[in-house]
């Protein structure tokens, strides 16, 4: 597995069900034209996570990017069909895998004993999750957001998780896809709640997550307590992609 703590940034993109062959190829070409003249920094991570479909075809092009999926099953292999181990994103080389992401949660009505398993199944493949967490507009309202997460990654992480293969993102379900972003205010105030007041989570590496755009980034990839960013709807645009890599 990789060394996820010599990493400073980590940047992931999450292209959740979008995208085309056609799509990747021009995406592929203008992030190696543009981006790589910024980034020459073995210790920024960026992660791109396709549909399944078009993984493997992204793992054979790909340079200087790690690949991951977006969820992985729930079951190591056998009659479960529609379903994509996390074996087999081992197998065409994801070394990361987004677990527990709002969408699944509550689309899918994921638990988080489900995510949990679906971490381990990650771990034993030599994946690094990507557990995601965040509270709702209602719950943050109520003033139970730290009460939310607390419970969220104490559920949704297996025993085996620790701080050198386990990556926690941090998403407000409120923010994502809406525009809405918490405060840098409020985002230091829950990374650091999560790295020090919910006991064993200090040396995790904690990505924010929702409404991550260029004219965002750049402040919230400054505070101390982000170790790095998951982007839906901007990662899309390999212009806005560009210029948030370029911080
Ligand atoms: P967004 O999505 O950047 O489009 O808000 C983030 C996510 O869902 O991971």
């Amino acid at each position: 597995m990789l060394e996820i703590q010599k990493f400073t940034k980590i940047i992931a993109a999450n292209w959740k069900m979008n995208g085309s062959i056609n799509f990747i190829n021009n995406f592929l070409n203008d992030l190696d034209d543009l981006t790589f003249e910024n980034i020459n920094d073995q210790s920024i991570c960026i992660i791109i996570c396709p549909p399944f479909t078009y993984s493997y075809l992204i793992a054979n092009k790909l340079k200087n990017c790690y690949l991951g999926g977006q969820n992985c099953s729930l079951f190591l292999e056998g009659a479960y069909t529609g379903d994509v181990s996390a074996s087999m994103l081992y197998d065409i080389g994801c070394q990361f895998c987004i677990v527990g992401h709002s969408e699944r949660r509550t689309i899918f009505n994921e638990t988080n004993n489900e995510v949990s398993i679906k971490a381990t199944n990650s771990l034993k493949k030599n994946i690094h999750p990507i557990i995601c967490v965040g509270e709702t507009l209602q719950q943050k309202n109520d003033n139970r957001t730290k009460e939310v997460l607390s419970k969220q990654i104490r559920e949704s992480m297996n025993d085996d998780s620790n701080n050198d293969n386990t990556i926690i993102a941090y998403e407000p379900i409120w923010a994502i896809g809406s525009g809405l972003t918490p405060s840098l205010d409020e985002i230091e105030d829950i990374h650091n709640f999560i790295k020090n007041e919910i006991q064993g989570y200090e040396n995790y590496k904690i990505l924010y997550g929702g409404s991550v755009k260029s004219a965002n980034s750049k402040g919230i990839l400054n505070l101390d307590s982000v170790d790095g960013l998951l982007i839906g709807g901007a990662s899309l645009n390999v212009d806005e992609f560009n210029k948030i890599l370029s911080f």
